[in-house]
């Protein structure tokens, strides 16, 4: 850790712990509620910082990072339970030594990504996330210090497998070619790879619950792609092994853990006995069927369409309404956290959010009193 850690571990108390009560499975007056990339382009205040700096300076730039985090809360005041740190998945690629730019327009781009698995000797043999990372680390602790107790805050990593997509794909890919040759053609290099990201995530992971984050989530949103066999052999066993092995090296100090495994419905009982805390839902899941396979030994989190909020604000509000109510389907002790079931869109209209926000509030605390 470094001096700047160190010094700074004494964080403002929290005023706020709807979120971290809602995940840990006690009862909330109402359901917590925050938005996947809720700071980001749908906010003229982001826009505007974006416009004079790079997207991976605001990641390295605490200073940036914090201002940035802070925006939805900001703007927001009083409606969003919980900050995620200003960061991308994308770090991890960098710290084992590809490079990656955020293109605007075409979203993250590796000019050299990997093509056979003799480029597994281009990657750095042992990451070491406090030389490589430790803006991220200093973010933290500072936008910690910055929300001075008002929610908490989350840290992330992107699941090994979507990674590893991405160092393979080399972009967004809409085809997953490229990364399905690895794992059926070179399936012991894929899972050489993939265990070398997964050792990152874990570093990762843990050096930003020290830093300061109270709550840790995993975005796997590649996971779909993978047959249910594929999806246990390439993706589940390295998100169970982040679980595990975070939990076990925080100790006492452990936070709650949420895992999102997009468009993975068929997995939803493996991931709640995966040793996530909290799992994250996207749309393709119902509400009920969800509370069906999960029966109460996880946190759900989610799941409205992020596509609803760029309807009419009616509409934002009745589909919001709707999806509080079947979450909580007359159970008032329902483990819920509201969420979108994917990140929020650069054409949201900032009014339809705050829609959405104290829909969640309202229904929820009504449902709650009874
Ligand atoms: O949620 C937050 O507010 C925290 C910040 C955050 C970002 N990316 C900032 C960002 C988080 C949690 C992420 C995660 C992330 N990044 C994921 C997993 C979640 C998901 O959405 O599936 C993935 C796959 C990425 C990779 C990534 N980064 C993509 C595909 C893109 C392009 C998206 C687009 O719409 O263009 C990014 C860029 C990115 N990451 C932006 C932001 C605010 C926009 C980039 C910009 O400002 O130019």
């Amino acid at each position: 850790p470094s001096s700047f850690e160190m010094t700074s571990k004494r964080f403002p108390k929290l005023k706020n712990d709807l979120l971290l009560r809602a995940a840990r499975g006690e009862k909330t007056e109402r359901a917590p509620v925050w938005i996947m990339r809720q700071a980001g382009r749908y906010l003229p205040e982001y826009r505007k910082v974006r416009a004079q700096h790079d997207f991976f300076e605001i990641c390295r730039t605490p200073e940036l990072a914090t201002e940035v985090t802070l925006q939805p809360i900001n703007r927001f005041d009083g409606l969003l339970d919980a900050a995620i740190i200003f960061s991308d998945i994308l770090i991890v690629p960098q710290a084992l030594g590809l490079e990656v730019e955020m293109v605007p327009g075409h979203g993250p781009q590796i000019p050299h990504p990997l093509v056979t698995p003799k480029d597994l000797d281009r990657l750095t043999e042992k990451v070491d996330v406090h030389k490589e990372l430790q803006y991220l680390f200093d973010a933290i602790t500072m936008t910690r210090h910055a929300l001075n107790g008002r929610v908490p805050l989350i840290g992330f990593v992107g699941g090994p497998w979507t990674l590893m997509s991405y160092m393979v794909e080399g972009s967004s890919t809409k085809q997953w070619a490229k990364v399905k040759t690895w794992i059926f053609k070179y399936p012991e290099a894929s899972h050489d790879l993939l265990q070398k990201i997964t050792d990152v995530c874990v570093d990762l992971l843990v050096g930003q619950a020290r830093a300061g984050a109270q709550m840790l989530q995993v975005f796997d949103s590649w996971s779909g792609e993978l047959s249910p066999r594929d999806f246990e052999e390439f993706a589940l066993y390295y998100l169970t092994q982040i679980a595990d092995r975070v939990k076990s090296e925080l100790g006492v100090d452990a936070v709650p853990m949420t895992v999102f495994a997009k468009n993975s419905w068929y997995a939803l009982e493996a991931l709640s006995t995966s040793g996530y805390d909290v799992v994250s839902l996207d749309w393709t899941q119902s509400p009920t069927y969800a509370r069906s396979v999960t029966k109460g030994r996880v946190t759900m989190q989610g799941n409205l369409d992020p596509n609803v909020l760029l309807a009419g604000q009616d509409v934002v509000v009745e589909e919001t309404e709707t999806m509080v109510k079947e979450f909580y389907s007359g159970d008032k002790s329902t483990r819920y956290i509201a969420n979108l079931g994917h990140g929020i869109m650069q054409n949201v209209p900032v009014e339809n959010v705050e829609a959405f926000l104290k829909t969640v509030h309202r229904v929820s605390r009504q449902i709650v009193k009874g």
